[in-house]
């Protein structure tokens, strides 16, 4: 590690410490503070993530860098302090924000998500690629899924550090998130390490669908077997676990998720018309794609059959489809 990249680690870990501690103990953080309060998140919970507040300022982060002896221009290099040309102030990135500290796997401080409080654009501000930060090879709350994840051999994908924060408080112990893009071919191989399954739970709104079909496929094409959760109403997790609580969070989401089938068959329905002969023929077509990609013969009669039924075909007609298909794939 370059002497610049050391130093901008030791920055992260003392804001981190910094904008913790000023949201839990200071009049500059209670903004924050009453923010995540009103939200229903709990101090115990808040420490775990250490969770903090950068104080609408312009300059006290940049004062307390300067105090503490880092390089102006690598903090602005990392993009913890933004330049400010006209007169040669720089201003913290973060400031105004409540601050969620992404950890790498050793559980240190490489960057920050900021979410503003007061709806400005853009909701979330995230800390810039650097060789230190790099987003798309990181899964958020990995140091603490960890051991959870091996344990169960699963792991509960989400979209937010919200989400995994209160499925956390609601003793989901295996949540991770990737942060704000959808998952890399990257991040699908280092989970692939540790699971066999792994529940995507993102928002229930038509993009969070979308990322889930697509999620499903990535991590399917890396070896892992995925279940679905969904939630009413174009809900998050964070929103339902607000909404019906714990327990019924877990029943009804974590351990309701659909199979990929079940899943990718309502998914692609969507996008048909069942009362046209066209669209039902092409409609089957692309679930009998999908069934002749599954491996176990068991389970390709079960999809078959319901497929069989639900378009009022016969099982013999299907199979002879599917034993075509597979002797394309090889
Ligand atoms: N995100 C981001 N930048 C944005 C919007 C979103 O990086 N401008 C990322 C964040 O990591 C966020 C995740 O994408 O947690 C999911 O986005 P969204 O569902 O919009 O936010 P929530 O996590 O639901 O946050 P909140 O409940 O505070 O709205
Ligand atoms: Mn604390
Ligand atoms: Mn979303
Ligand atoms: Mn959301
Ligand atoms: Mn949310």
């Amino acid at each position: 590690l370059s002497k610049e990249n050391q130093d901008v680690l030791k920055a992260y870990e003392w804001l981190t410490k910094l904008y913790h501690h000023l949201l839990r103990h200071t009049k500059e953080g209670k903004e924050g503070y009453k923010y995540l309060k009103d939200r229903g998140f709990t101090d115990e919970v808040i420490d775990t993530f250490q969770l903090g507040f950068s104080p609408n300022s312009k300059d006290f982060i940049a004062q307390f860098l300067e105090k503490k002896g880092f390089h102006k221009q690598s903090m602005i290099k990392a993009g913890i302090l933004t330049s400010n040309d006209q007169h040669n102030n720089s201003t913290d990135r973060f400031r105004g924000r409540v601050i969620f500290p992404i950890r790498n796997h050793l559980g240190k401080s490489i960057g920050f998500g900021g979410r503003t409080i007061t709806n400005q654009e853009p909701k979330y501000l995230n800390s810039p690629e650097t060789d230190l930060f790099q987003k798309g090879k990181l899964l958020y709350n990995f140091d603490l899924a960890r051991s959870h994840i091996r344990k169960s051999s699963e792991a509960v994908l989400f979209e937010g550090y919200l989400d995994v924060i209160s499925a956390h408080k609601a003793g989901i112990f295996n949540g991770i998130a990737t942060l704000g893009t959808s998952i890399t071919e990257a991040q699908a191989k280092l989970l692939r390490r540790y699971v066999d399954t792994v529940v995507i739970c993102y928002d229930s709104d038509k993009a969070g669908i979308q990322a889930s079909y697509k999620a499903s496929k990535l991590l399917r094409s890396v070896g892992c077997n995925v279940k679905i959760a969904s939630m009413p109403d174009g809900l998050d997790p964070d929103d339902f676990i607000r909404k019906f609580g714990d327990t019924r969070f877990k029943n009804e989401v974590i351990l309701a998720s659909d199979t990929y089938m079940t899943f990718m068959m309502k998914y692609i329905k969507k996008d048909y018309n069942l009362n046209l002969e066209g669209d039902r023929i092409q409609y089957v077509e692309s679930v009998l794609d999908e069934i002749a990609l599954i491996e176990r013969p068991v389970e390709r009669e079960h999809y078959l059959k319901e497929l069989a039924n639900e378009f009022e075909l016969t099982v013999e007609t299907l199979s002879q489809e599917i034993h075509s298909r597979r002797e394309k794939i090889g």
